[in-house]
């Protein structure tokens, strides 16, 4: 998993309470929704700005409703979806194939450092090494949350579907490559995530299996576009090279696309989440909660994407449009994201995105700050509505027409 996975729920800073509806909480852990963040050694203040230090010499950072999210399932579902004795539709072959190619594991020594990495982070400074920190806290947090799931159904599907279960191992091999490599990124700027307390402290957001399967899908390819598009970018100008990871994203973002791949392959085999008007339903839902997720998240953060050199909105458009026709290959139904429209619906929802914001940071009373989201809300959700009704693309090259009723002349 690459992409930060969180949907939208409206939305960031100015709450942080969690939504009850469709999450479910895992082990007992502990109520504070921090992310704690360990240093190495002692933190220097540009990197620590928006940490908070906590009592044990630990930091915390404050997790909103558009941070990363870590995601779990229903795994006797998924245990019945992967029962070749139910499911005739699984495609064996194509899956040992796939898992052939898993095995050849093409990145095995693609992720090794040189000191690169530290040089050019001691001479990152001011607000952009702030925010440097805070890409690299996300991305190994988005990475290390598909570890996490990968890892569960590697384990749980082994006795129904050995060559799926080992498929999402090697899944979660890689993922845990790509989130250790972010966290020593981490060090370069003297801290590290605490992967362990994350495991045990954050929530764990349900999805059912079908939904498991358009999240993920849609992650690994829009962080697949995401990483291929920096990369590119930075090829053409190298003038904006400050740290030595983006060298390393055209191996890794293969990752995310094979990735991204197993789960189209997981979906022609469950013809039954692709194929009616539900389907369609929730493709575009999805389609929608990862598009805007991104555009909010990065406009709040243009500054990484000017450091660099490329322009937010741009560069989100961008993996937008060809997220959406990779996914148009796979899914029923997607959203017309190349319709100008769509554009100026996402730009409205930044400019309230911002406005809550400023609610949020304002010296107001709770009660205050409550009373002022309320018109917000209410024209960020009108705004999310409108886009989801914006007249749809019908898509998806699955042949699906054996699995509907015949007609009969
Ligand atoms: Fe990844
Ligand atoms: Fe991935």
């Amino acid at each position: 998993m690459a992409a930060e996975m969180a949907l939208v729920k409206p939305i960031s800073k100015f709450s942080n309470t969690t939504p009850k509806f469709g999450t479910r909480r895992i082990g007992s852990y502990s109520k504070f929704s921090t992310i704690r963040m360990s240093t190495t050694t002692p933190t220097p203040p540009a990197a620590s700005t928006s940490t908070k230090p906590s009592k044990k010499g630990k930091t915390a950072i404050k997790e909103t409703l558009l941070t990363p999210r870590f995601y779990t399932t229903d795994f006797d579902e998924m245990e019945m979806l992967f029962n070749t004795e139910i499911n005739k539709n699984l495609n064996q072959d194509e899956f040992v194939a796939l898992l052939q190619e898993f095995k050849t594991d093409y990145n095995q020594t693609h992720f090794v450092r040189n000191k690169e990495f530290k040089e050019a982070a001691d001479k990152i400074d001011g607000p952009l090494r702030q925010i440097f920190v805070e890409f690299l806290e996300r991305s190994c947090t988005a990475e290390f949350s598909g570890f996490l799931l990968y890892k569960e159904l590697g384990r749980r599907l082994k006795k129904t579907n050995p060559v799926v279960a080992e498929i999402f191992s090697l899944m979660s091999r890689d993922e845990a490559r790509h989130a250790g490599f972010l966290n020593k990124g981490l060090s370069d700027f003297n801290l590290a995530l605490d992967l362990g307390f994350l495991t045990k402290a954050r929530k764990y957001t349900f999805f059912k299996p079908k939904f498991i399967f358009y999240a993920t899908y849609l992650s690994e390819k829009i962080g697949y576009w995401r990483y291929i598009t920096i990369y590119r970018h930075l090829k053409e100008n190298p003038e904006y090279q400050c740290y030595p990871i983006f060298k390393y994203f055209e191996n890794w973002c293969q990752d995310e696309n094979r990735h991204g791949d197993f789960f189209s392959a997981l979906m022609k085999a469950q013809p039954q989440f692709l194929n009616d008007w539900k389907a369609k339903l929730w493709a575009r839902f999805f389609c929608l909660s990862v598009y805007v997720t991104m555009y909010l998240n990065d406009c709040q953060r243009t500054a990484f994407y000017e450091g660099i050199g490329l322009d937010t909105k741009e560069f989100d458009m961008h993996v937008i449009i060809e997220t959406n026709r990779t996914t148009a290959r796979i899914f029923p139904a997607v959203l017309d994201v190349e319709n100008p429209e769509f554009k100026r619906k996402l730009d409205r929802m930044v400019e309230i995105n911002e406005k809550l914001l400023a609610v949020g940071e304002s010296d107001d009373i709770p009660v205050v700050k409550n009373l002022k989201r309320i018109p917000l809300v209410a024209a960020l959700v009108s705004e999310l509505l409108a886009a989801y009704l914006m007249p749809p693309i019908e898509s998806g090259s699955v042949d699906l027409a054996e699995f509907e009723p015949q007609l009969v002349y």
